[in-house]
């Protein structure tokens, strides 16, 4: 019963893809870049770009199960492969901001929401997870605070409870081998509620560096995060913050409430990931 993961270098693709093999199951670890995957060697291995339609035809030979990331473009052909080749369950790493009132038209929602549907309307049996913003996401601040230069930030103040990908694995897993989470759209947080402030002040404890953070204007955010990134991306991440600076964040389902363990922590990861933020 193999399981096809797809976003095999993403790194929930990757931890999932450990945790099978370490588990003994069958997993086959797909990737549009294959050659620059780091898997264990026997891990078997296909080139899947889901955008291209047909492209996962063989890599879809002899699998029971998905873990999916969601790519919008080509999900139809994605779809009509996966139920001729016998699949019977996919996992989609969604995003809790497919919850939002405008997720169809909001550009960090509308693909996954597209995909979902898409899913649903297909009628196949599948699990949503709805992470809500990860702890790698605090790798965005690696260029400044190795380089002593302060964090600028136009909401230094919004509350988010980031969640480990390492947690979202562990669930990731339990949906695909286990029973209790199958077929349940799941939301998912951390354990506890941080400001980027508070979040700046863990990495620097853990570093053991001062950290600065500098208040800047919305335009001025707009402007900086427009270089990674659509203008109209970086606006609605711009507005979901100022919506988060009004108290703490909620906390949604979590390895706590799922796989009865307690959530890895946001100093966890700083601590696990501080070689990414040494001074250069
Ligand atoms: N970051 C957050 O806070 C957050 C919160 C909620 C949801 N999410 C969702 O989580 C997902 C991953 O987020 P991330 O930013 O952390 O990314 P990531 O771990 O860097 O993973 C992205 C991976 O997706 C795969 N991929 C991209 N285009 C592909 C394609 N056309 N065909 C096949 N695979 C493709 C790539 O893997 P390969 O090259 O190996 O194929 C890539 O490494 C996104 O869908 C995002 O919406 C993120």
């Amino acid at each position: 019963m193999t399981v096809l993961v797809t976003g095999a270098r993403g790194k929930i693709g990757q931890a999932v893809i450990n945790r099978l093999h370490t588990a003994g199951l069958p997993v086959r670890a797909a990737s549009a870049k294959p050659a620059e995957l780091a898997v264990p060697s026997s891990v078997d291995i296909a080139e899947v770009d889901l955008s291209r339609p047909g492209a996962s035809r063989d890599a879809l030979d002899g699998v029971r199960q998905v873990f999916l990331y969601p790519q919008p473009e080509g999900i139809d052909a994605f779809i009509e492969t996966a139920q001729t080749a016998g699949v019977e369950h996919l996992v989609l790493l969604s995003s809790s901001s497919v919850l939002a009132a405008d997720a169809e038209t909001d550009p960090l929602a509308a693909h996954s929401l597209h995909v979902e549907r898409a899913l649903t309307a297909a009628k196949l049996p599948c699990t949503f997870l709805r992470p809500d913003a990860f702890a790698s996401n605090a790798l965005g601040w690696s260029h400044s605070i190795s380089r002593g230069l302060p964090i600028q930030l136009a909401h230094p103040d919004a509350h988010i409870a980031p969640i480990h990908p390492e947690d979202i694995a562990d669930i990731a897993v339990e949906a695909l081998i286990g029973t209790t989470l199958k077929g349940r759209a799941i939301t998912l947080t951390g354990g506890q509620s941080l400001t980027f402030r508070e979040q700046i002040a863990v990495l620097a404890d853990v570093l053991d560096r001062d950290i600065r953070v500098e208040t800047i204007t919305h335009e001025q955010a707009e402007q900086q995060m427009g270089r990674f990134m659509p203008t109209p991306m970086a606006g609605s991440l711009l507005a979901l913050w100022a919506a988060a600076s009004t108290g703490p964040a909620a906390i949604a389902d979590t390895t706590r409430t799922l796989l009865d363990r307690p959530e890895r922590t946001f100093r966890q990861w700083a601590t696990e990931n501080a070689a990414a933020f040494a001074a250069r």
